[in-house]
């Protein structure tokens, strides 16, 4: 995200190429002179590939104009520093990740501290399909249909003591797994943290999918945050330990570029970014930006949490 410049990637073409002038796949197939047996396959690959691209789920804080993202631009334009820098790395470089088996630490203040494998960390945990909004500090954004629980029920579980005031959560650090660490471009392993109100509002997931499967390894497999009123990053990926503090956490950008990230990162189109814009997003599959909805369109729910507080000085 530090290094990157804010150009977004380039189009592919099925974003500029109205739907009505593609041939049907049957005639294009024809026209290429394959089998109907080649017709038949190639059909039941391209109606999987439809199938994944089926967003499931409740929409929450949707605009009328919001459509979910396609698979492929979720899982294939990611920031994952521990697989590379680049956008394109991610999907490449975590494709040999094996996110199983993995054990969850939650401790700090805490009366119920535990390691718990994965299954039973989630279980007792409803398992929920909900499609938000996603708006990256870079001015791009997606709406993805993400699958998970909720956090504050893990929370509750673990039973926070009256001291408690932040959660801090701390992804896997494992050089030889995730060759990124062995670069020194952010400090490792990445941390980012939350308030503990903010941590136990019911839009904040902890999420095991997306578009109703298991996450691919680049989108932060098997258990990474989603936080939809603020930006991206604030979504750590790939998480081994959540602990309750009396601090506020120190995280990953803001150790990295303390003028630039602050602990909040609320969606502010008021508050600009030093090297881009918050005023408008560009949804990813659109050429015309958008204006930026403060708190990403989820303030009727969350505004609250912020009551009183300059948002100019908590970025
Ligand atoms: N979590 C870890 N562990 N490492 C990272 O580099 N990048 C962050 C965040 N979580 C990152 C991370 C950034 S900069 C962004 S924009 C989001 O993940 C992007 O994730 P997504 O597009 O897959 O949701």
């Amino acid at each position: 995200m530090l290094i990157r410049p804010s150009v977004p990637r380039d189009l592919r073409s099925s974003e500029i190429t109205p739907e009505s002038l593609y041939l049907s796949r049957r005639e294009w197939l024809a026209a290429a002179g394959l089998t109907v047996g080649a017709i038949a396959g190639a059909s039941a690959l391209l109606a999987k590939r439809a199938d994944a691209q089926q967003a499931v789920g409740t929409p929450f804080g949707l605009q009328p104009d919001d459509k979910p993202t396609p698979w492929m631009d979720v899982t294939s334009y990611n920031n994952f520093y521990e697989f590379g820098t680049g956008k394109d790395d991610p999907a490449v470089e975590a494709k040999g990740f094996k996110p199983r088996p993995w054990t969850v630490k939650i401790d700090g203040l805490v009366k119920k501290p535990g390691d718990f494998a994965l299954d039973d960390f989630l279980k007792g945990s409803k398992v929920e399909d909900r499609i938000y909004r996603h708006r990256c500090v870079e001015a791009w954004s997606m709406v993805i249909p993400w699958r998970g629980i909720m956090l504050a029920d893990v929370l509750k579980r673990a039973e926070p003591a009256p001291s408690a005031k932040f959660v801090e959560f701390t992804t896997l650090y494992d050089p030889a797994r995730m060759p990124g660490q062995r670069s020194s471009v952010l400090r490792w392993p990445y941390t980012e943290g939350l308030r503990l109100d903010e941590a136990m509002h019911p839009l904040a997931l902890l999420a095991t999918g997306v578009y109703g499967r298991d996450l691919p390894n680049q989108n932060g497999a098997p258990l990474r945050l989603v936080v939809p009123w603020k930006y991206g990053f604030k979504g750590i990926k790939s998480i081994v330990h959540i602990r309750l503090t009396d601090r506020m956490p120190v995280t990953a950008w803001n150790t990295s570029a303390p003028d630039e990230y602050g602990f909040y990162c609320n969606v502010n189109p008021t508050v600009d970014h030093p090297r881009w814009s918050q005023a408008k997003e560009r949804r990813i599959g659109e050429f015309l930006r958008r204006p930026t909805l403060m708190f990403n369109g989820y303030a009727d729910q969350v505004a609250s949490l912020y009551a009183g507080m300059d948002l100019r000085k908590n970025y």
